[in-house]
């Protein structure tokens, strides 16, 4: 679909056999739509909060950090219309027992085969479209009694508002300002599928940006300029990504624009990231449900305002799937096929492989002593196992940017190969300088060598 040798099949079977991510549950036969993630996962992942964070909160100075409790006080579903607005209209087909989202009938799969919905064949007996809420409930307390119902979060977002005031007072910033954060969210999703891209569970990155009303349009173009670069910046293709402003219907409650980032997926242009301008309106509700004043006053001048709020969302695990589809590529190395992860070095679940050539002659002894040097600065692993060839299409495969060969000439003058992932280029450095020249590389502007020139 987008001439990439990438599908999703591949990318499944590279994520289950390298252990970056696996069906949840999966000796019970797996849980719809839950996927536990593995070491090199758990790298990516934190690699790629890192630099959220990163650019966020080291590269400016107007946004603080937050982590808020999942579970909040009920009452803030209600002010944010969740509990009214967050629903698919969904429909059932009496038949084979299936649910299908209302809107998205056409691309569902019926249960019976060969046969397909939407209603197309005289078997199928569709109910009408009923409203079905998103949200998890549970209860707080060991007994479940009236008022004992709470809700798991289903964005980040709202902890934002409720916590407003303190910035305020502790952060005393004035807007423009943010706050940020990082943490899971629940979706009782019924359109799920494609892997990692839409799950019940998964992390958000989001940062709401607080700025005086005149100024909304300004900051919402300043948004829409800085998402984007952030990916182009870590190696996704320009060309593999657009802005789609939503037209009218599509808007949700609570946003008065909102123009999705989408990535070109082996399964099409899809939503990646969300930047809407939610106006005032969750402040005002959470005032009007708390009574509390959720407003910035200047206290010189006396001007007061509710500020509005510019909102760029994004899915970790989302972000996730858009760089491993990107990176994902096959070559051919001396007739034999390879498949490569062509990561940002920042993002690589592990930067550098040390490997002793053979398992003797005192080259795994030197090559471990290499690798505690190495470790110390960057995430680097130590593989003696295997033909050296396999070993290297191993972190191919892992998306490792550079592997450090301790050969004999290793044991005579203390140099060692350092192999390039993408030009596979061999150069010979000195054991002493591979700390600092691997932390050069990781600062040095990186392209995704997909784009070719
Ligand atoms: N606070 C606004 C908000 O939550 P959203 O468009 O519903 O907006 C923002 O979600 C981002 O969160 C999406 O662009 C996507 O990256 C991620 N996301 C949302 N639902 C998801 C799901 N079920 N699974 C994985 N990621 C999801």
């Amino acid at each position: 679909m987008n001439g990439d040798v990438v599908t999703m099949d591949k990318l499944v079977s590279l994520c289950k056999r390298r252990g970056f991510a696996f069906l949840s549950s999966e000796i019970y036969g797996g849980l719809g739509s839950s996927y536990d993630y593995g070491h090199y996962g758990v790298l990516l992942k934190n690699n790629i909060k890192a630099q959220w964070w990163r650019a966020m909160l080291q590269e400016r100075d107007d946004i603080l950090a937050l982590d808020s409790a999942i579970i909040q006080h009920p009452k803030t579903w209600e002010a944010s219309g969740h509990v009214q607005s967050f629903t698919d209209p969904l429909i059932d087909c009496r038949t084979c027992k299936l649910r299908f989202r209302a809107d998205k009938l056409e691309e569902a799969q019926c249960g019976r085969k060969p046969s397909k919905h939407p209603g197309e064949t005289p078997e199928c007996d569709l109910t009408a479209p009923r409203d079905f809420n998103l949200m998890f409930e549970t209860t707080i307390g060991p007994v479940k009694e009236a008022g004992s119902a709470v809700y798991l979060r289903p964005e980040t977002a709202q902890g934002i508002f409720l916590n407003f005031k303190h910035y305020l007072q502790f952060g005393r910033k004035k807007p423009p300002f943010g706050i940020a954060q990082i943490g899971k969210s629940f979706r009782n999703e019924i359109t799920t599928g494609n892997f990692i891209f839409r799950t019940r569970e998964f992390e958000q990155m989001e940062m709401e940006f607080f700025v005086p009303p005149a100024d909304a349009d300004h900051w919402f173009e300043h948004w829409l300029e800085q998402r984007p670069a952030w990916f182009e910046g870590l190696g996704i293709r320009p060309d593999h990504l657009r802005l789609r402003a939503h037209d009218q219907e599509e808007l949700s409650h609570y946003s008065s624009a909102t123009s999705d980032l989408e990535y070109l997926h082996p399964f099409g242009w899809t939503e990646l990231e969300g930047i809407a301008n939610r106006g005032d309106f969750d402040l005002k509700q959470h005032a009007t449900y708390s009574g509390q004043k959720l407003e910035y006053v200047d206290s010189a001048s006396g001007e007061r305002y509710v500020p509005y709020v510019i909102e760029p969302a994004l899915g970790v695990d989302r972000a996730m799937l858009a760089f491993l589809a990107d990176a994902y590529d096959e070559d051919e190395i001396e007739g034999e096929r390879r498949t490569v992860l062509r990561l940002h070095p920042l993002l690589a679940p592990v930067k550098v492989a040390v490997l002793p050539l053979v398992r003797k002659d005192g080259q795994p002894e030197l090559a471990r002593e290499v690798y505690l040097l190495l470790r110390e600065v960057l995430q680097a692993e130590y593989d003696e196992g295997g033909a050296i060839g396999r070993r290297y299409r191993r972190q191919d495969e892992i998306g490792t940017p550079w592997a450090v060969t301790i050969d004999h000439q290793t044991l005579e003058d203390r140099t060692v190969t350092v192999r390039d992932r993408d030009s596979l280029a061999q150069v010979r450095a000195p054991i002493e300088e591979l700390a600092r020249e691997f932390e050069r590389r990781l600062r040095e502007p990186w392209r995704s060598p997909k784009l070719g020139g």
